[in-house]
């Protein structure tokens, strides 16, 4: 018997865990419901796939608290936090398990398992050990939590399950399940369809190479800009908006490529449904983060893509691209060896084709959505087996 889940994320938009959360919700959808702390995008998302949704909107004091933490702000949300667990426990009485899927929702889930005696699951899409990301109080809460009041820590990459106990995490807590991407909607393309957009777009016969990630610092669409200002003649493709609150860096991204002469050449196309369409455009797919990615779906969906990934070598994508065979991986922030990277896949079509064809028979292989939602399926039984036997 499929088991009964309501899910609980913070985010109505949709960042790479908000997607991820729709296959798994999607495969659940008669059984389960999906609890958001914010409407938008993502809400919608989930109703066309025919997955129940209710909106728990966030107080202030709660949506407010940034990652960065705060005392007074904490204390505050901490009340604001007991209010939402009240109502996500009252949510919960017809399901087996709450499964949480980003980190303040986790916060809200461990409180309301407790208050509905329900087992909580919690998916784990952030490195808790990268400094600046986490206040060390929000870590401390998040790992307590973890190991007092959570029944299972699915980890979406081996980086993050380490990094989960290398912050004082309980190891037998943690499991990897890696994302699953579907590669549908990246066969079904024609080469009709993707001329048309590449002429839309003004880089028909055009060197061309895309990043697909939202706009902020860590995910340094700038390095990319610096290398670009290296090469002459190739455009950009930068897809993706500002999602959680970092308008100054994508209006800093304009004002740098008009610095560096290159406001021509780059595109900022803003946040897109279309992705598989703009990969297929572009000759290479880039992923720049300067912080070590937690896992990186867009360097599959680049792969399913069948385009040559470079990725930054940290973190979870040392577990999706091998170096030199299924991409290419340069050091984060290195403007240079990327703009070198890109000049030599330009310049060498065979071996970019080698490099594309060789990640996408990998992608296949390892990044399915069966592998996802078997990996998901196995931990939530378990979970759910174990409480009733008591
Ligand atoms: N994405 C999208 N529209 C955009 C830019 C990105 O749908 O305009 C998707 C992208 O295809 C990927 C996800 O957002 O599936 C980003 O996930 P990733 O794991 O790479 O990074 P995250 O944003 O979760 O840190
Ligand atoms: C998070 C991470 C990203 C990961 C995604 C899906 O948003 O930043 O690296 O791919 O979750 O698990």
């Amino acid at each position: 018997m499929k088991p009964r889940i309501l899910f609980t994320d913070q985010a109505g938009v949709l960042g790479g865990g908000e997607l991820s959360l729709l296959d798994i919700a999607s495969h659940f959808a008669d059984t389960s419901r999906v609890v958001l702390f914010a409407d938008g995008l993502f809400r919608e998302r989930l109703e066309q796939r025919g997955v129940p949704v209710s909106i728990c909107a966030a107080p202030a004091e709660v949506s407010g608290v940034s990652r960065a933490g705060g005392l007074t702000k904490d204390i505050k949300a901490a009340v604001g936090v007991i209010g939402l667990a009240r109502e996500v426990a009252r949510a919960a009485r017809d399901y087996d398990v709450i499964y949480a899927n980003s980190q303040k929702a986790f916060i809200v889930s461990a409180v309301a398992g407790k208050f509905a005696c329900k087992p909580v699951i919690w998916h784990l899409r952030d490195l808790l050990d990268q400094q600046g990301e986490f206040s060390r109080l929000h870590r401390l809460v998040a790992i307590r939590l973890a190991n007092h009041l959570c029944a299972r820590v699915i980890a979406n990459s081996r980086a993050t399950a380490d990094a989960f106990v290398a912050c004082g995490g309980r190891p037998d807590r943690v499991r990897v399940v890696h994302n699953g991407i579907d590669p549908a909607p990246f066969q079904r393309l024609t080469a009709e369809e993707i001329g048309a957009l590449r002429q839309q777009l003004g880089v028909a016969g055009v060197p061309t190479v895309g990043v697909f990630s939202r706009l902020a610092p860590w995910k340094g669409q700038h390095v990319l800009l610096e290398a670009l200002s290296q090469l002459s003649g190739v455009h950009a493709l930068l897809v993706g908006d500002a999602l959680f609150g970092e308008q100054g860096y994508a209006e800093g991204l304009r004002e740098l490529a008009a610095q560096l002469g290159i406001t021509e050449r780059v595109h900022f196309l803003g946040f897109r449904q279309d992705i598989p369409q703009l990969m297929s455009v572009v000759d290479v797919v880039a992923h720049t983060s300067v912080t070590p990615e937690p896992f990186g779906r867009v360097l599959v969906e680049g792969m399913l893509a069948r385009r040559p990934v470079v990725a930054a070598r940290a973190g979870g994508v040392l577990e999706i691209v091998e170096d030199g065979v299924t991409g290419v991986l340069v050091a984060p922030g290195d403007a240079r060896a990327l703009a070198a990277v890109l000049r030599d896949l330009i310049a060498n079509p065979d071996k970019a084709r080698a490099l594309a064809e060789a990640g996408y028979a990998a992608a296949i292989r390892q990044f399915s959505i069966e592998a996802l939602l078997r990996g998901v399926t196995e931990q939530v039984s378990e979970v759910v087996v174990r409480t009733q036997r008591g």
